[in-house]
């Protein structure tokens, strides 16, 4: 996730681009960049760190120009550095593009690129873009652009800008958001609405495939097959604020609707064009990589740590290799048995979490060898293992976890197919049904979020309840536990979860009627004895919500209510699980009045031990 900016009009440009880019750095943070027409050529100010950084590079030699395009950065190829901040231009200063996404098959074309002479200045997966438009470039920058298009796979949107061309940029997109803001005399472009409110209240919302040349005076929409389209205006009334969450009051209510999209980054070029296999480039293991690995440890914290649990039943279940789960904390101090043939998978959102990056130092000390699953590119855990696995779910502001979570399940699933196919023990059908389940995961997750009114009004109603219990089995488990952990951060209810058969060893006593318990049955191999756990509850007139698949028809005779997920695989269930459990304390917890995105004594980051 990026923002980007464009500006055609009759003012100086810079101070709009920076302006909008202010409104974008939810979007990344790690570096950003401007490239401004002076009417001769085309000057690029770009730098690594935040917007504050480039406002003191630029200090008082600001560029001048009325059209020019920004960029404020989220890592994904490349580390944040000066180099790989955007814009990128091409060799001979003709051409400037920015982008957000991800250019899928940059590889292939970077190496043919530079086969015929074209010299790349960055790591990045955009920088291909430019070098096409100056090897493909007739004179007719429109003309170059449709070609570009063509070559290029992935998701994106871009914002080019031509010095043959002063009087206009070319806008497109692909599964990732832009906007154009309609002005007089002068329009914008951007990621997203925030960036343009002060500016204009009146929009062009870009669909998929669609291309845009907009001047100072026009805006001309194409769809995909080259037909001129009348856009319609969208006419915003959200105040600033507002639309910096995107019309959502919370940043964590954006970030769960943001789940199908994050998912599918995280997923984009990881899964084989026949659907038969998960690939990881970043890690190119062979059989004789995994013959050596005896023993995984999973560690990390909080959420990232229930992540890990979900991890365990994946990589044991289809890849065969015996896993631990470690709260990073524990693990630096307990002395563990690790060793050369032991594999640490560490799994933090943000790389700095200070006991993970212990834990992690420690496993290399007693010579495991090291696996990241991060979501910042460049953080403190990226750089110290030995290798990383990138979850592109674009920076997360609210405190409790969400879309990183999801992402790193993905993550975690794709890794366990990958490793179970080199290491022969996952059969081709089966991973092929596994491939198609995460595929059809975006869609799913989507269907999900369609409608949440069902799971809002039970947030409302226990908005009361003093304590709650989160039970499952297997799986299911893992997810309570995550769905526990949700409710209590951000609403303050005592909330429990348990492995459902685990229930009668000491805690059934607390079971007593009205006990609100939340029991998640989407585990075909433990149905049955998931049922058996809601009859005890019930017995001690307990009220049961369940979560279960939909098309399940028993489940309502045992349960007050229930919250139907699409049907899914059993490894992609928890994946669309959890959702209802986010919503519900989300839910929850504005009911109560709590400060959703910012709950007390925590911290997004906690980079102390
Ligand atoms: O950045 P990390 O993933 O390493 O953070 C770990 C935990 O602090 C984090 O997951 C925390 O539990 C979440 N705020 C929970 O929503």
């Amino acid at each position: 996730m990026c923002g980007i900016v464009g500006y055609i009009g009759f003012n100086e440009a810079t101070p709009f681009l920076v302006d909008g880019m202010s409104k974008l750095e939810y979007r990344g943070y790690d570096s950003a960049g401007i490239a401004v027409f002076d009417g001769k050529r085309i000057n690029i100010e770009k730098c690594v760190g935040r917007l504050d950084r480039l406002r003191d590079k630029i200090g008082a030699h600001v560029p001048t120009g009325t059209i020019g395009i920004g960029h404020t950065r989220w890592a994904t190829h490349g580390r944040p550095s000066d180099q790989n901040s955007h814009p990128h231009a091409d060799a001979s200063g003709k051409f400037a593009v920015v982008h957000n996404g991800i250019i899928e098959n940059y590889l292939v074309i970077k190496e043919d690129l530079i086969a015929k002479g074209h010299v790349f200045l960055s790591e990045t997966d955009t920088e291909v873009v430019v070098h096409l438009m100056a090897e493909l470039y007739n004179g007719d920058f429109e003309q170059t652009v449709k070609k570009v298009l063509k070559i290029i796979e992935g998701s994106y949107s871009l914002v080019f800008m031509c010095a043959d061309a002063p009087d206009k940029l070319i806008c497109t997109k692909k599964d990732n958001p832009l906007v154009i803001g309609l002005g007089e005399g002068e329009n914008f472009i951007a990621s997203d609405i925030p960036a343009i409110i002060n500016y204009t209240r009146k929009n062009y919302i870009l669909s998929d495939g669609e291309f845009a040349v907009v001047t100072k005076d026009s805006v001309w929409v194409e769809d995909r097959d080259g037909v001129p389209i009348s856009k319609k205006v969208f006419e915003v009334y959200w105040d600033a604020e507002a639309a910096e969450k995107g019309g959502y009051d919370h940043f964590m209510l954006k970030e769960i609707y943001e789940q199908p999209q994050a998912v599918r980054a995280t997923m984009s070029s990881r899964i084989a064009k026949d659907e038969s296999t998960t690939i990881f480039n970043e890690l190119n293991w062979v059989k004789d990589d995994l013959d050596n690995i005896k023993k995984i440890f999973i560690i990390a914290c909080g959420t990232a740590y229930h992540a890990g649990i979900v991890g365990k039943y994946y990589i044991e279940q289809i890849a065969k290799i015996p896993v631990e789960v470690d709260i990073a904390s524990e693990f630096r101090y307990r002395k563990p048995l690790v060793d050369e043939s032991t594999l640490t998978i560490v799994i933090s959102q943000s790389g700095e979490t200070s006991d993970t990056l212990a834990a992690l130092k420690e496993a290399k000390r007693l010579g495991a060898r090291t696996l990241a699953v991060t979501n910042v590119v460049g953080s403190s855990i990226a750089r110290e293992a030995d290798q990383v696995i990138y979850t592109y779910a674009g920076p997360e502001i609210a405190v409790a976890s969400t879309k990183a979570y999801t992402t790193q399940l993905a993550v975690m699933l794709m890794l366990a197919i990958y490793m179970g196919n080199i290491k022969n023990v996952l059969s081709s059908e089966r991973s092929k049904e596994l491939v198609h389940a995460l595929h059809i995961l975006p869609e799913q997750l989507d269907e999900l979020l369609k409608d949440v009114t069902n799971i809002k009004e039970h947030a409302y109603r226990y908005k009361e309840a003093k304590d709650m219990f989160f039970l499952g089995r297997s799986l299911d488990y893992a997810v309570a536990l995550e769905g526990s952990l949700k409710l209590k951060e951000i609403s303050y209810i005592h909330a429990e979860a348990y492995a459902a058969g685990e229930l009668k060893h000491g805690t059934l006593a607390l079971i007593v009627e009205g006990v609100a318990v939340i029991v998640l049955a989407t585990q075909h191999d433990v149905y049955e004895k998931t049922l058996s756990n809601i009859k005890e509850v019930k017995a001690r007139d307990a009220e049961v919500l369940g979560i279960a698949l939909a098309g399940d028809d028993s489940i309502s005779k045992y349960v007050d209510h229930t919250i139907f997920i699409p049907k899914a695989d059993k490894y992609t269930a928890p994946i669309l699980s959890v959702l209802p459990l986010q919503i519900f304390a989300y839910y929850a917890a504005v009911a109560r009045e709590c400060d959703v995105d910012k709950p007390r004594n925590l911290a997004k980051s906690v980079t102390v031990e």
